[in-house]
């Protein structure tokens, strides 16, 4: 157990991580945060490669930057200039990769490519997220904001607000506090923005207790953290639908007016129109800080899939 438990492993979905993994990931980022300056490279020679098939800015750079800072070196695969612009399939290219790297992180549109990408490929798969339920190493990441920010996981309120629909980052978020104990866990969205049946079958299967709100104003005293998320404009099968509910909810300073008292504010980010740019400057804005966590926990995380047994 240990790191064993990490070491050559794909990384498709929090859920397949105990709270014990997620602990040691956790106990690893916090050392790296702690002490920025490493002197040991504890992935020279290998390889990482990216393969991004949707858009990305932290995900993307930030395993790179963490693959970089521990030595790796790291290549990408550019979709738009790939020979899967000749018809290649996916498969065809994640064989290849597989011969040219020790790790590969990907994103895709479709859920279920990452495991695809799996079955294909020797080497360890880390989703950078696939549809609109698995973004692992965003949970992660997430989750340890929390604990660092505010000491512990167990026992907050939190708020999961916007998009449940289609934003796997809330999805993933989920997934990873049932391996907690939370206090009260909301879900604030319009009725057509709640959670589709296989998150909230999975939900229940895996024993985190919800409930469902229309509005923050209602709740907010109460709440220590408060996940934001955009709406998944682009997974929207109808524009008509997109219509509907854009612009349905938004943070503002006024809305955190009667904010609890060192809540924090989560965005997997980016943003749009749905958290207001007046908010950074608020005490309880956290979300430039989690996006900076993305480097250490994604160094964690690699250095235990990659690195083997410690040092
Ligand atoms: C998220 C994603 O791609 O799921 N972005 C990210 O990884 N930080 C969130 C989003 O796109 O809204």
């Amino acid at each position: 157990m240990g790191r064993d438990a990490w070491y050559g492993r794909d990384v498709l979905s929090i859920l397949d991580f105990s709270r014990a993994d997620l602990e040691l990931l956790f106990d690893s980022a916090d050392s790296i945060v702690d002490q920025p300056v490493r002197t040991k490279k504890s992935l020279a020679g290998k390889i990482v490669a990216t393969a991004f098939f949707e858009p990305s800015t932290r995900t993307r750079l930030s395993f790179s930057a963490a693959a970089l800072k521990l030595g790796a070196d790291v290549i990408d695969l550019s979709p738009d200039v790939s020979s899967l612009l000749k018809g290649e399939s996916l498969s065809d290219t994640m064989r290849m990769l597989d011969g040219y790297a020790d790790l590969i992180a990907m994103r895709h549109p479709s859920e279920g490519a990452a495991l695809l990408a799996s079955e294909v490929a020797s080497v360890p798969i880390v989703n950078g997220g696939d549809g609109s339920q698995h973004h692992p190493s965003q949970a992660m990441l997430d989750l340890f904001t929390v604990k660092r920010l505010k000491g512990r996981i167990d026992g907050l309120n939190y708020a999961v607000l916007g998009d449940i629909r289609y934003a796997r980052s809330a999805a993933s978020f989920l997934y990873g506090l049932a391996r907690y104990k939370p206090g009260k866990v909301s879900l604030v969205s319009p009725e057509s923005l709640r959670p589709r049946n296989e998150v909230k079958d999975t939900i229940k299967k895996v024993g985190l207790k919800t409930e469902q709100h229309d509005d923050l104003e209602s709740i907010i005293a109460d709440v220590d953290v408060i996940y934001m998320t955009r709406i998944q404009k682009e997974r929207f099968p109808d524009p008509n639908e997109y219509e509907k509910v854009k612009g349905s909810y938004r943070i503002t300073k006024g809305s955190l007016a009667n904010a609890k008292k060192g809540s924090i504010v989560l965005h997997a980010l980016p943003r749009t129109n749905e958290l207001a740019y007046e908010v950074d400057s608020l005490p309880n804005a956290a979300y430039m800080k989690q996006a900076r966590f993305g480097v250490p926990v994604r160094m964690a995380l690699l250095d235990l899939v990659l690195g083997g047994a410690k040092k």
